[in-house]
């Protein structure tokens, strides 16, 4: 069944509560639709300053968000999250923050190439997705072959896109695909990435969700693909 997010006409549901209360942070929030309109002008019109375009997907408690923002303002960061009830939690914790260059998404993953114009991406991130570990539900998986194809049309010729996950089955399924994608090169790919390559830099900003497995012993998987254009 094809997924009707990948598609032109997909239009926005707008039925819950919090969609509407996320309109109190416009100054950084940016939902849906409203964020479409800014295809391929995310620098010249929202941060109004040309510098390095960062996307992360699944941005989730905005962990990765606020570390990265404050350790590289020289960045435009644009967290990307489904949830409205974790987007509207996370935008009134923002709100109180002092860092500025980031934008707040209320929108699907599905729809980068709907969001963001051809090579207009930096680097994007991709931490801890949900699993959607039975079978029926795999096809939910955000990381297939078509958006893999929407991933390269975003990114800048060279641009890399990092993966961390905990999830065996959906990183071997990424790990996989990667592989075998003539439109990315795997420059790291690792079952353990924090026994095997402590000093990597990624390391040192870890998500709500990587806290957690660590905390348990348990191995990340991490993997960098690098855009060929
Ligand atoms: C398991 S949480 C991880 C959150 C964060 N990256 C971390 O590592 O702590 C996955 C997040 O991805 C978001 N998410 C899942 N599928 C998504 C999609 N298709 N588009 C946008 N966000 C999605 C969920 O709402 C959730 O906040």
């Amino acid at each position: 069944m094809t997924d009707l997010t990948y598609s032109e006409e997909f239009q926005y549901s707008h039925k819950n509560p919090y969609h509407q209360r996320l309109e109190a942070f416009s100054q950084f929030v940016f939902r849906d639709s409203e964020a479409e309109q800014y295809r391929g002008k995310w620098n010249s019109d929202i941060f109004k300053k040309e510098a390095p375009l960062i996307l992360e997907i699944g941005t989730g408690y905005g962990h990765f968000l606020r570390d990265y923002c404050r350790q590289n303002p020289e960045v435009n960061f644009v967290g990307l999250d489904y949830r409205f009830k974790r987007s509207f939690q996370l935008a009134k914790s923002l709100a109180r923050d002092e860092i500025e260059n980031y934008r707040y998404l209320r929108a699907r993953g599905e729809r980068i190439e709907f969001i963001f114009g051809e090579s207009e991406l930096d680097q994007l991130y991709y931490f801890f997705p949900d699993p959607w570990p039975k079978n029926p539900h795999k096809k939910k998986r955000l990381f297939q072959e078509g958006f893999i194809e929407r991933a390269h049309r975003v990114l800048k010729p060279g641009a890399r896109f990092y993966i961390k996950t905990d999830h065996r089955d959906y990183g071997a399924q990424m790990i996989r695909l990667a592989e075998e994608s003539k439109l990315f090169d795997v420059e790291l790919v690792s079952l353990d990435l924090h026994r095997e390559h402590p000093d990597f830099w990624l390391n040192s900003y870890p998500t709500k969700f990587e806290k957690i497995f660590i905390a348990k012993n348990e191995p990340i998987i991490g993997l960098v693909l690098v855009n060929k254009k």
